[in-house]
């Protein structure tokens, strides 16, 4: 299973992950979370990365493709892979494409997390108040928003035209999100 998970800051992508790449066995891969232990770690990547995951950027492509080649040629990703948080724009798609191609592995499917602004807003709001992430304060999330309409929305028509792009309603109980995604991936294999 070759999974992209796509969808606005707290559409519950990360945690969804987690319980599909538990269920298919297969690694979760999350671009902010590779960034974020990259910043805690201050390596060369990491000093790169925070300016622009500070204020709501995004980190720019060629850094993004660069890691995540690195990561797909790990031998745990040989029979698949969730990915998180990538592509985000559509050179980002474009060349994911062209690395897969390269390996005659294409996707098998897009999720398309769909959940309400002012849910996503709240949700992020409460994860600043427990987990303390730098970019879940309100001007920032604003721009993240902003981000997702301008720079990563337009991969949902990008999707869409490969016929990879499956829907999720992702409001809701977790345990009843993770049914649905679970149900639209059984669909479409
Ligand atoms: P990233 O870490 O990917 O952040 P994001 O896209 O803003 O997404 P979040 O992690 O905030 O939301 P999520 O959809 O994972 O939701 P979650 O499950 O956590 O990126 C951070 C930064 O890194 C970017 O801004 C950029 O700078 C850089 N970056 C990363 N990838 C990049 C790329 N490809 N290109 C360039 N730059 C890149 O849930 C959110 C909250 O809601 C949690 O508290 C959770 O418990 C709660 N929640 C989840 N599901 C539910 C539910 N069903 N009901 C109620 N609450 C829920
Ligand atoms: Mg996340």
């Amino acid at each position: 299973m070759r999974l992209v998970l796509l969808g606005p800051p707290g559409a519950g992508k990360g945690t969804q992950a987690v319980r599909i790449a538990a269920e298919y066995g297969i690694p979760h891969i999350a671009t902010g979370d590779i960034f974020r232990s990259n910043v805690r770690e201050e390596t060369e990547l990491g000093v790169a990365a925070q300016g622009y995951m500070d204020a709501g950027d995004l980190v720019p492509d060629h850094v993004v493709n660069q890691m995540v080649a690195d990561r797909l040629e790990q031998r745990d990703c040989g029979d698949g892979f969730v990915l998180d948080g990538y592509p985000r724009t559509v050179p980002q798609a474009e060349e994911l494409e062209a690395v897969l191609a390269r390996r005659q592995s294409p996707l098998d499917v897009v999720l398309s997390f769909e959940v309400p602004e002012e849910e996503l807003v709240s949700r992020l709001l409460g994860r600043a108040a427990t987990e303390g992430r730098t970019d879940d304060t309100e001007a920032v999330i604003g721009n993240r928003l902003e981000v997702y309409r301008t720079q990563t929305a337009p991969l949902e028509k990008f999707y869409a035209e490969r016929g990879l792009l499956t829907p999720v309603d992702a409001m809701g109980p977790v345990e009843d999100v993770t049914r649905r995604a679970l149900k639209a991936l059984r669909s479409s294999g």
